[in-house]
């Protein structure tokens, strides 16, 4: 079974993914990971974000072990890891050089211990369009701009790290521009869409799931 689960940042895609896929023993795939893994070695180069080609190659040359390791790294999901995940995702030569490892995730997924499993959870902006078009169940989650920023805001606090709230929320909305302008990230026609402005994680989860049975 291969579920997607799209939608802009900080809408709770993240959360929701873990927990569908911890109760349907679902591998999971958080594919906003391979752009930061490649923005964050720009920073980390010194290589300006406009530089496609650097980009490109940087992502030409991404495998799965070297994206987990970048992962440990402070800098992998702070603000200015996302400003610089959401340049390079703007690339298509970077799309294109990444779309192989994303798709073939769903041909043989693994836990992150490599045991294999029964299928895949992904989170994204086009999984449910691009990477797995044909996959049994597609959802688009969102939430307002002040919501999200207020989530990722509560999220850099958590984690001891500087931010304002006025510099996260003009922030979220220029990454939503981003984000959203390209072909692939409107929700898929198929997909179930839920604003999740008003909904707590535990009515999302529980919505989620009596979806996922029916389909079952
Ligand atoms: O979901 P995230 O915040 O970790 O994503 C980081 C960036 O990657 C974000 O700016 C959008 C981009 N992204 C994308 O273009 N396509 C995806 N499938 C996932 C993320």
């Amino acid at each position: 079974m291969i579920i997607t689960i799209d939608g802009p940042a900080a809408a709770g895609k993240g959360t929701l993914a873990a927990a569908l896929a911890d109760k349907f023993g679902l591998a999971y795939f958080d594919t906003g990971m391979v752009y930061r893994a490649v923005g964050l070695q720009m920073l980390m180069q010194n290589i300006a974000l406009d530089n496609d080609k650097q980009a490109q190659k940087l992502a030409e040359e991404l495998t799965f072990p070297l994206m987990m390791k970048l992962s440990s790294q402070a800098l992998f999901r702070s603000l200015e890891g996302s400003r610089a995940a959401s340049s390079v995702a703007a690339m298509q030569g970077v799309r294109k050089a990444l779309l192989k490892m994303q798709q073939d995730f769903s041909l043989s997924p693994v836990f992150a211990d490599g045991s294999k499993a029964k299928g895949a959870i992904y989170d994204g902006r086009d999984t449910g369009t691009v990477i797995c078009p044909h996959a049994d169940v597609k959802f688009f989650i969102t939430a307002s701009p002040e919501i999200r920023a207020m989530r990722r805001f509560k999220e850099y606090q958590d984690k001891g790290q500087a931010a304002d709230y006025n510099e996260v929320l003009a922030q979220t909305k220029a990454r939503d521009e981003r984000d959203f302008s390209r072909e692939g990230s409107k929700p898929a026609k198929d997909a179930i869409m839920f604003d999740t402005s008003d909904m707590s994680i535990e009515e999302v989860f529980a919505k989620a799931c009596r979806i996922i049975e029916e389909k079952l």
